[in-house]
């Protein structure tokens, strides 16, 4: 349905701003169109095109007990009708010309209020109240200089002109009123009959002409006679507004539709575009709790793949589609984000709301206002912080009516998790009226969560997979029973017979308990470490037969070619060795692109087994038949049990297998632990404002001065005790009360120089942010790095060269990396020698010069007098590693030449690409960083997708990497508007191993971007074409 149309942006609304813009420029239009009979005929004229739209008449009305949503406007509708829209316009535009040369009156119209005109030919009169004829009619007259207002208010009378300006006031609120009054008396309609169809939740543009049209013909000719009939009219008007406005609210409170209150449009999409017919019963339970139909925030816990997401995107779209407000949706992820960006972009196509990417350096803070579009934001925990942050500074954040956050758990989670409970924190305080969802695995303090989040709580162990779990000991394998004593029972012996070299090379029998499964079925190996994973994977493929080539042997060819195109013709050489046998590595060591290609592989059967990391459990969605654990630990840690649960819980693919199961390998010094581990409680959840030496509650305390949520010491201890640590102080933090800790992280704050006190306030008890403290806030800078950061933008300042873009890159180098790579000093100096004259002076002034490097290349002692601050010497390093990534855009060789891991160098480029963001974010705040501001956009531009220009407006949309920006550039596909116009089918053939499916999902995700750019512009057009509110008028 989507594909099989050209792309166009919904206008709906937005054609009513615009048809009123252009109605100001055709005066003549207008006054035709107030003019009595001839309007009648343009009515019939305009009805006639109406008609025929492909949904037909019955949209218009429908009753209560419909499905209101059913005729929904969908962009093929749109297409097709905004064409006609336009044949009408010109039909208008002749039968304009007519009026104006025929005479006027016709005795069975009601007569008309006086029809005055303005001295460009505008209506100042024949008013209605309706949203279109207020656009058509009255925003001519705000679009005059104030003048010529005064010159109005002579012809008019003042009393007129205010009438006027009240009607523009009221230009949303009653558009309703006027299709059931005169849809009674024009269209022979009784108005019994007519007051029976209740208004339909969202008026089509067809209707919106028409109503408009009608109103016209209805208020036209005959003069002042009619003055106080009008007044009276108005008054009524007004009331009838009111009760409109009413019922609308009612109805738009309750079940509207027959899918969760949702129209059936919504169940018919879940089941096209996700391939599910009906709901889980939990699915059904939740939906219809008492507590998600109040609106009050929720919690709900199921064990992993229970099918949490779903219940939240329905959530969504409720909160989207009939209460008309934008939603917010977290993940921890950036990988979660986009695939959750790409799955839901057909949806917001076809159910009319935008589709916002927060991840990485993606995202405006604040969102851009859209004004007849609501939006769902898709965020990471980051973006969300920065989000909130930005909305409750404009004062919008009650724009959200919902906040879901998927993985709530991860309030537990370090850092991160601070962030998360800062955010909902400032949500709870600033707005009680959003609503928020919390997903998790179940956790054994959700009481405490709850307090925090006034929430209720929900909770089923539905498994659509039945999940066995096992554990391997020696050559035995035992199944996980609570009811044992020591929750094992066995189950039985492994079965494989082991030549002398295999048992020394695999003593675990890890070749035995994947070859059950591969390669019909497909495993996942969890591994504790990355190296791990390249060898264990290397391991198997040296004992697998050969039968393993045959399998899927031509698909393997091609994923090994695209691996190679990706990495320039270098591919890495254990995969070479592994993708044959349908084997392969996931970790964090793989480009973005390598990663792509092996989940894509993995996901369509072409690879049977990955060794993997425990990243891969809290990633993306890809589950086994079977998970092996080939250890309890992650790196030196033993296993905690959610770190347990999260692996094997992706055992067993839904609609897929008919169970899943999982193997934790053992030795037999672990099993005391391994015992414990699994008849451990669920874990708690703690708050972490207080992690890492209270950075979190430092920077929650900056921001909340800095927002003016909370100014004094009292302020902030109230809204510290409505956080999670708040309701868990007794147990996180017993010695120190919540005063305590937030008097302490003023005063760090002050001495930071990030606030001050308020000089006016007589006993100094007011908070103030300063311009640093603000700029930390916005560009969520690390308060350590803050002031460091100041200093390297000022210094750069003095001399900043831009020649190159080494001393820019240099700016944005993330300090925390800095520790991660050690500089070889001998490649430092090779490198340092291949650099421009000018670019060896950027370093200079930076504070590295040659002669430093090549004495520490040769191993020699630096004079004190000589040395230089180390940490500027390992940032300049990483510098000169982005600076050639930018200058060639070849992962692959830059990583050759630096010595470095691909995989390192991929989350160096991540991390710059998003700290450029944040620094652009921080100078915006101080007048004296103006320079960077253009510079700063460029370069988080060019970091962020790191390939040739050409290539970066494929790219930017969303899941389209570089190997595949580069297949569809040379099929033809050049823009975004040749991939949100192509044919998905099309698209499959023409590009090498793309299925159907990821086609579908760019061209969607391609319309998806389109179309908010556009409507980005459109704002843009209708925020200039808007007359201010406070324009200064002669005698006011
Ligand atoms: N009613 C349903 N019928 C069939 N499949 C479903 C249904 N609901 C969800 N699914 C599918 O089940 C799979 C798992 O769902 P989901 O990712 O929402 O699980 P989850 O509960 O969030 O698990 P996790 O904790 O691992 O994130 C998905 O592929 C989803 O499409
Ligand atoms: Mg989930």
């Amino acid at each position: 349905m989507l594909n099989d149309t050209d792309i166009v942006v919904k206008r709906s609304s937005r054609k009513r701003s615009r048809d009123g813009f252009r109605s100001n420029l055709t005066p003549s239009r207008k006054k035709a169109s107030s003019t009595g009979g001839q309007c009648q005929l343009i009515a019939a004229k305009i009805n006639e095109y109406i008609e025929i739209t492909p949904e037909g008449k019955a949209p218009e009305y429908c009753s209560d007990n419909e499905d209101l949503f059913g005729g929904y406007d969908s962009i093929l509708g749109d297409s097709s009708f905004l064409a006609k829209l336009d044949d009408a316009e010109k039909h208008m535009g002749q039968l304009n010309d007519n009026c104006k040369r025929q005479s006027l009156g016709q005795d069975h119209m009601p007569k008309p209020a006086p029809s005055k005109t303005g001295p460009h030919g505008n209506v100042v009169e024949g008013l209605t109240d309706s949203i279109l004829v207020g656009c058509l009619e009255d925003d001519s007259f705000q679009d005059l200089p104030s003048s010529q207002i005064e010159f109005q208010q002579q012809v008019c009378g003042v009393n007129e002109v205010d009438q006027c300006q009240s009607v523009d006031g009221r230009h949303t609120s009653t558009p309703l009123v006027q299709m059931t009054r005169e849809a009674g008396t024009t269209d022979g309609i009784n108005s019994e009959e007519a007051a029976k169809r209740a208004p339909k939740a969202r008026r089509s543009m067809a209707n919106a002409i028409k109503m408009a049209m009608l109103g016209n013909a209805a208020t036209s000719s005959s003069c002042a006679a009619k003055m106080a009939q009008q007044q009276k009219d108005m008054v009524v008007t007004e009331e009838i507004s009111i009760a409109v406005q009413t019922i609308q609210a009612v109805a738009t409170e309750t079940d509207l539709g027959p899918f969760f209150g949702l129209p059936s449009k919504v169940k018919d999409l879940i089941g096209r575009l996700r391939g599910i017919d009906d709901l889980y019963e939990w699915q059904k339970t939740c939906l219809t709790l008492e507590s998600v139909e109040q609106r009050r925030n929720l919690i709900y816990s199921l064990p992993t793949s229970g099918g949490k997401t779903l219940v939240a995107e329905i959530l969504i779209f409720k909160e989207i589609m009939c209460r008309k407000k934008d939603a917010v949706f977290i993940l921890p992820y950036v990988s979660l984000v986009q695939e959750k960006v790409r799955g839901l972009a057909s949806f917001g196509l076809e159910l009319d709301f935008l589709v916002e990417e927060y991840a990485g350096s993606k995202g405006k803070f604040p969102p851009i206002k859209r004004r007849h579009k609501n939006s769902l934001y898709i965020t990471t925990i980051e973006k969300g912080h920065s989000l909130v942050n930005s909305l409750i500074e404009t004062s919008r954040l009650d724009g959200v009516g919902l906040v879901v956050v998927d993985e709530l758990h991860m309030l537990g989670d370090g850092s991160r998790g601070a962030v998360l409970e800062m955010t909902l924190a400032k949500v709870l305080h600033v707005s009680p009226s959003t609503q928020i969802i919390g997903m998790s695995a179940t956790l054994g303090n959700v009481g405490d969560l709850q307090g925090f989040l006034k929430a209720e709580n929900y909770t089923n162990d539905f498994r659509p997979v039945q999940l066995i779990e096992y554990v391997k000991l020696k050559d035995s394998i035992y199944e996980v029973d609570s009811r044992e004593e020591h929750c094992l029972r066995f189950s039985r012996l492994l079965n494989y017979k082991y030549s002398n070299s295999l048992k020394k090379m695999d003593p675990d029998h890890i070749v035995a308990l994947v070859t059950e499964v591969i390669p019909s079925q497909s495993c996942l190996v969890f591994c504790p470490t990355k190296k791990n994973c390249e060898n264990l994977a290397g391991m198997i493929c040296k004992y697998l037969a050969r039968a393993f080539l045959q399998h899927k042997e031509a698909e393997k060819a091609t994923l090994l070619k695209e691996l190679r195109d990706c990495g320039n013709g270098a591919i890495c050489p254990v995969l070479k060795h592994t993708v044959p046998y349908g084997l392969a590595y996931h970790h964090s060591g793989l480009t973005s692109d390598e990663r792509r290609l092996v989940e894509e592989a993995y996901s369509a059967g072409v690879l049977c087994l990955l060794t993997c990391t425990s990243t891969l459990a809290a990633g993306i969605n890809l589950p086994a038949r079977r998970v092996v654990l080939r250890s309890p630990y992650i790196a030196a840690d033993f296993l905690k049990r959610s770190q347990y649960k999260q692996m094997v819980g992706r055992a067993g693919r839904a609609g897929i297998d008919s169970m899943g199961e999982s193997i934790l390998v053992l030795q037999d010094k672990d099993r005391p632990m391994a015992e414990k581990l699994l008849s451990a409680p669920m874990e708690k959840c703690y708050s972490n404002l207080l992690h890492d030496g209270g950075k979190g509650l430092l920077s929650l305390i900056l921001s909340l001065i800095g927002l003016n949520v909370a100014q004094t010491l009292d302020q902030l201890r109230v809204f510290l005790s409505a956080t999670l640590l708040g309701v868990q102080q007794a147990h996180v933090c017993p010695e120190r009360s919540l005063a305590d800790m937030a008097a302490c992280s003023v005063e760090t704050l002050r001495e930071k120089g990030l606030i001050t006190f308020s000089a006016e306030d007589a006993d100094s008890s007011l908070l103030l942010i300063t311009k640093l403290g603000r700029a930390s806030y916005k560009g969520s800078v690390d308060l350590t790095y803050s002031s460091v950061l100041y200093r390297d933008l000022s210094k750069g300042l003095e001399g900043l060269l831009l020649n190159s873009f080494l001393h820019l890159v240099y700016l944005v180098t993330p300090y925390d990396m800095v520790s991660q790579c050690k500089p070889d000093w001998m490649i430092y100096f090779r490198q340092f020698t291949m650099l421009t004259v000018s670019e060896q002076r950027i370093c200079a002034v930076i504070g590295v010069p040659e002669s430093f490097v090549a004495r520490k290349a040769a191993g020699q002692t630096v004079k004190k007098s000589q040395a230089v601050d180390p940490e500027v010497a390992s940032r300049l390093y990483l510098a000169l590693v982005l600076h050639a990534l930018l200058r060639e855009t070849d992962l692959w060789a830059v990583a050759e030449r630096f010595q470095l891991t691909r995989g390192f160098l991929q989350t160096l480029l991540n991390s710059s690409s998003a700290f450029c963001s944040c620094v652009l974010h921080f100078s915006e705040e101080l007048e004296e960083f103006w320079p960077y501001k253009a510079l700063l956009l460029e370069l988080t531009r060019r970091l962020t997708y790191c390939v040739q220009a050409e290539l970066i407006p494929l790219m930017e949309v969303t899941g389209v990497m570089e190997a595949r920006a580069k297949q569809l550039f040379s099929a033809g596909y050049k823009s975004l508007a040749h991939l949100a116009n192509a044919e998905p089918r099309d698209m499959a053939q023409a590009i090498e191993n793309l299925s159907k499916r990821q086609a579908n999902q760019i061209v969607a995700s391609a319309k998806m971007l389109l179309q908010e750019k556009a409507e980005a512009l459109q704002e843009e057009v209708d925020d200039l074409l808007t007359k201010p509110t406070d324009l200064p008028s002669v005698g006011s």
